[in-house]
């Protein structure tokens, strides 16, 4: 059967690191209470000369050279982001440009922080049902550039950072086995960024209101992730015939360690399969599943033959899964 393939991974971070006490000096908390509720120690933060295209252009360029693929060689470039460099044109384009990529299409995706999941299905549909031969798919965020470092309900969780995949196709039992999507849109108002689109275009009174800020009711995300993924995670293994019990990595957003301890332990996934490293990066959005795949590559934790379920939930309210048997 033909497949799509990731043939390549890579990742990119910026070096500023925001750590806990950094953020005791800017609101009240304590590294405690971020420790315990999240399983956060640090952040990666961009500088202020660095856009989401920048980490996405590393992360890119690590990605074609771990899967042995020439920029020209890509068919499409799917950035999928929440902070894209600027509302137009699309960071895929810059990303495009940068690369010398002149054969790919390229656009943008924005599903929050299920982005990643929902552009590689996208990029599965292109690949199967097309003479498309390889695809690039990137999750890339620089959050802080959106955070409101005087709320301290959303400044301890988000970093910045990028990760990318080389998606190719070949036939055998290998590479993306299903794909799960959906979205809840009742709970669009729990996780926004309220102003700079045509509902609240930018204004001195937007600005003025931090409108422009992420704004979020964590507790409610919080629950419905715990609700949805181990739902997500039976609709994609039905597609494909396989049980939990046949997963030999959790690869989940990394929104909250709390998060993940409970899906795992209510879907009796076993802790040492499951990949985790909120606790360096905190959440990237977007660019979670992608790093986190990425450095699991890098430290060669995946072997030939293993199942990968990876899943995103996020703003939207979004939510999706897939399934992935390695191949490399
Ligand atoms: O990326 C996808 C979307 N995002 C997520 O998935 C995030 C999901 N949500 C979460 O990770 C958690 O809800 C948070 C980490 C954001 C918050 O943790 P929580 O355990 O749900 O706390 P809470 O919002 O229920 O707040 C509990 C208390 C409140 O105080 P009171 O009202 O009980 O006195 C908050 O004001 O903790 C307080 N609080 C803090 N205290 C110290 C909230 N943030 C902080 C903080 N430091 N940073």
């Amino acid at each position: 059967m033909l497949r799509a393939h990731i043939l390549g991974t890579g990742f990119a971070v910026p070096d500023g690191v925001l750590s806990n006490p950094d953020l005791e000096k800017m609101v009240d908390t304590s590294d405690d209470w971020i420790l315990s509720r999240t399983g956060i120690s640090f952040r990666r933060i961009a500088d202020q000369k660095t856009a989401t295209s920048d980490l996405a252009y590393l992360a890119a360029c690590s990605a074609l050279e771990n899967a042995g693929i020439k920029p020209q060689q890509l068919d499409m470039i799917i950035v999928a982001t929440m902070t894209p460099d600027m509302p137009m044109p699309a960071t895929a384009c810059l990303l495009q440009h940068r690369l010398h990529a002149s054969r790919a299409a390229a656009f943008d995706l924005n599903a929050a922080c299920t982005g990643f999941i929902y552009a590689l299905a996208v990029a599965e549909h292109f690949l199967l049902g097309s003479d498309y031969k390889y695809i690039l798919v990137v999750g890339a965020e620089v959050l802080s550039r959106v955070v409101d470092y005087t709320d301290r309900n959303t400044c301890v969780i988000f970093g910045d950072g990028a990760g990318a995949v080389v998606l190719g196709k070949d036939e055998g039992d290998h590479g993306i086995l299903a794909t799960y999507l959906a979205a809840d849109g009742e709970g669009w108002d729990l996780l926004k960024i309220p102003a700079g689109g045509s509902r609240y275009p930018a204004s001195a009174e937007t600005v003025a209101s931090r409108m422009h800020y992420m704004q979020m009711q964590g507790s409610e995300i919080f629950k419905f992730a715990v609700r949805i993924i181990p739902q997500c995670a039976e609709r994609v293994l039905d597609r494909t015939g396989l049980g939990i019990e046949d997963v030999d990595h959790l690869v989940l957003h990394q929104a909250n360690l709390r998060i993940i301890q409970a899906a795992a332990k209510k879907m009796n996934i076993p802790w040492e399969n499951v990949l985790v490293n909120i606790d360096k990066y905190g959440n990237i959005s977007a660019g979670s599943i992608p790093l986190i795949l990425a450095e699991a590559v890098s430290e060669n934790r995946l072997k030939k033959g293993d199942l990968l379920l990876l899943i995103g939930f996020g703003a939207g309210l979004t939510m999706g899964a897939a399934l992935v048997r390695w191949s490399r």
